[in-house]
């Protein structure tokens, strides 16, 4: 059985992925590690204890874990009482605006975290590969993973052609994504200089279920279906390539059990749509699926242009391609489908919704978006 520590694994991709984990890796034990900050939210798993408390054998696939991957004691704990053999590490402030304002606990989490889960696994792979009284690469191959889950925005901003790969010199321009660049630098450090067995993932823009509704897809529902403004960002042509996030969690999956070690992988949509377009998208979903906001008047009405983001990236766009030759991954969801299942989540799951805004996002939005 294989003991897979998954970090922030009650965000919006980490828990999509330790639901398809548990579901496809039947040998495996998932252990969560996660702070459950602003972004961390338990309601993610609801369902999945729900399944687990049903049968005892499942149960004991998977354990949370209350904590902050920057305790290197907690962290060396974890990896020896729950002989941790594998790392997935999604725990991250991830959001850009946020990064904007107040930058440090991106350096805390994303680099600082990132090393102190780094050095934990690190010492942990050395015992355990010891332990075996064998080095050789094949070994080590078998028995450790740590797969970093990372982002195409340290790649930088695009012109309108291009694609970035896996090649591309990193060239981050927001806090967030400076300090996912560090952690990307630390982790392939870690396999150059220690041999640790790393894998890399540099994702375009997910979207879909229990995603918090501050970025740009659940925030246009959220405030569409209420009859709320909708802000988009300078002149709405800004560019991303939107991948359904069950199928990023497919990729992870794949590179965790095939990808060759030591290796970065993109991940993209082939989906690339000016944000504008994906605004106006759901407002014409909602409109046929849901009552009128008053009689007659179309959602469209409701979008607002807002002073643009500072250094808001132009266009991002990824070359999958590797992921796909080597790997036979490719998206099975395309944009259309997929922004229609993302939006029939949310109608279903009103309570889901009610209970993440609560008083404190209700002043976060004020304070992005009340004086633009
Ligand atoms: N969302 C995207 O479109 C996207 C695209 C590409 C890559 N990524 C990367 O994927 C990862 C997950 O993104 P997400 O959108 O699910 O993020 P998220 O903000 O929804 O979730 C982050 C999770 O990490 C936890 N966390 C934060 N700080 C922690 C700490 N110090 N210790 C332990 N747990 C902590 C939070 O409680 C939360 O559960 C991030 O590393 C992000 O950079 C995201």
């Amino acid at each position: 059985m294989k003991n897979i520590l998954v970090t922030g694994g009650c965000g919006f991709i980490g828990s999509n992925f330790i639901r398809l984990a548990l579901e496809s890796l039947t040998d495996a034990r998932i252990i969560n590690l996660d702070k459950l900050t602003y972004a961390g939210n338990l309601a993610n798993l609801d369902d999945l204890d729900a399944d687990l408390d049903a049968d005892l054998d499942e149960s004991q696939r998977y354990k949370f874990v209350l904590g902050d991957i920057c305790d290197s004691e907690l962290l060396g704990k974890l990896f020896a009482e729950e002989q941790i053999d594998t790392v997935v590490h999604f725990a991250a402030e991830s959001h850009v605006d946020r990064s904007i304002d107040g930058p440090s606990e991106f350096i805390q989490t994303n680099i600082l975290g990132t090393f102190a889960l780094l050095e934990a696994a690190r010492k942990s792979w050395v015992v355990r590969d010891a332990g075996r009284g064998t080095r050789d690469a094949e070994n080590q191959v078998e028995q450790f993973r740590f797969l970093h889950v990372s982002t195409d925005e340290v790649y930088g901003s695009l012109g309108d052609t291009g694609l970035f790969t896996e090649t591309t010199p990193y060239d981050p321009r927001s806090p967030y994504s400076a300090s996912k660049a560090s952690s990307d630098h630390l982790v392939s450090s870690y396999y150059h200089t220690y041999g640790l067995p790393i894998l890399m993932t540099n994702c375009s823009n997910n979207y879909g279920p229990y995603h918090f509704p501050e970025k740009l897809i659940p925030l246009v529902i959220n405030n569409a279906l209420n009859g709320k403004e909708l802000p988009v960002y300078g002149d709405g042509k800004n560019v991303r390539d939107w991948l359904y996030v069950v199928d990023h969690c497919t990729a992870i999956l794949k590179v965790l059990q095939k990808g060759r070690i030591g290796e970065t992988y993109n991940v993209g949509g082939n989906s690339e749509k000016q944000n504008i377009e994906v605004v106006q998208t759901i407002c014409d979903i909602l409109d046929e699926k849901v009552e009128p906001l008053t009689a007659g008047q179309p959602r469209r009405s409701l979008i607002k242009f807002v002073k643009d983001r500072a250094g808001h990236d132009r266009r991002y766009a990824i070359d999958a391609s590797k992921i796909k030759d080597e790997l036979g991954w490719q998206p099975s969801v395309n944009f259309d489908d997929g922004i229609r299942m993302t939006i029939d989540w949310y109608l279903h799951n009103p309570a889901w919704i009610a209970c993440v805004l609560d008083g404190s996002y209700q002043e976060y939005y004020q304070k992005m978006y009340g004086g633009r």
